[in-house]
């Protein structure tokens, strides 16, 4: 592994080749784009962040029965530092795995990843079909619908804002901000 720890390269490797289907990969960027504007907003590692946005699904089209574990296996095998397997797991916690997101990345992970469903699922049905012009009133407004995008857990993205101490209005709006630099490749940048 170059400098001893994986870098975009890498994380992309892995995950094209576990991943077929364009919705797994498409949800991968969006999760990489928002980790790297939260971490870029902290002033922290945001190539690291963004690396383990890209792989924290990897095992989910394969693997769904054993989604988390299977990720571990995949990168403790490809010799992945603990650091990054930890946070990977940490996002399955309560449902998958007992890790409990502890660091600042760890507990961004866990609130944003079902967030960036509703913000995406919200952008397709505005005329625009975009991101790029969107407002946090308008994921609020369908946040409360709850048959919208009814797979996207409420409950969670609220005990994820709540671990990090900020409202779920500020982790909407740094969600909209992130998707916006990948807004291309999420196919969600509309006609604007
Ligand atoms: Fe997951
Ligand atoms: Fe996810």
């Amino acid at each position: 592994m170059a400098e001893g720890r994986p870098g975009r390269e890498e994380a992309m490797e892995l995950l094209k080749r576990y991943n077929k289907g364009e919705g797994l990969i498409k949800h991968a960027l969006a999760v990489e784009a928002v980790m790297r504007h939260c971490a870029r907003k902290r002033g922290e590692d945001e190539e690291k962040w963004g690396v383990i946005g890209l792989v924290h699904d990897l095992d989910y089209e394969q693997y769904p029965e054993q989604h988390c574990q299977k990720t571990e296996e995949i990168l403790r095998e490809a010799g992945w530092p603990e650091e990054y397997i930890r946070a990977v797991m940490s996002h399955g916690w309560g449902l998958r795995t007992e890790v409990r997101p502890e660091s600042e990345m760890e507990k961004v992970l866990y609130a944003i990843d079902e967030l960036t469903g509703l913000v995406a699922a919200t952008a397709l049905v505005r005329p625009s079909k975009s991101v790029m012009d969107m407002k946090v009133k308008s994921v609020k407004k369908k946040w409360k619908e709850k048959a919208f995008a009814a797979g996207v857990d409420r409950g969670v993205i609220e005990k994820g804002a709540e671990m990090l101490g900020v409202s779920v209005e500020e982790l909407i709006e740094d969600t909209i901000m992130g998707m916006r630099e990948a807004a291309d490749e999420l196919g969600l940048k509309g006609g604007i």
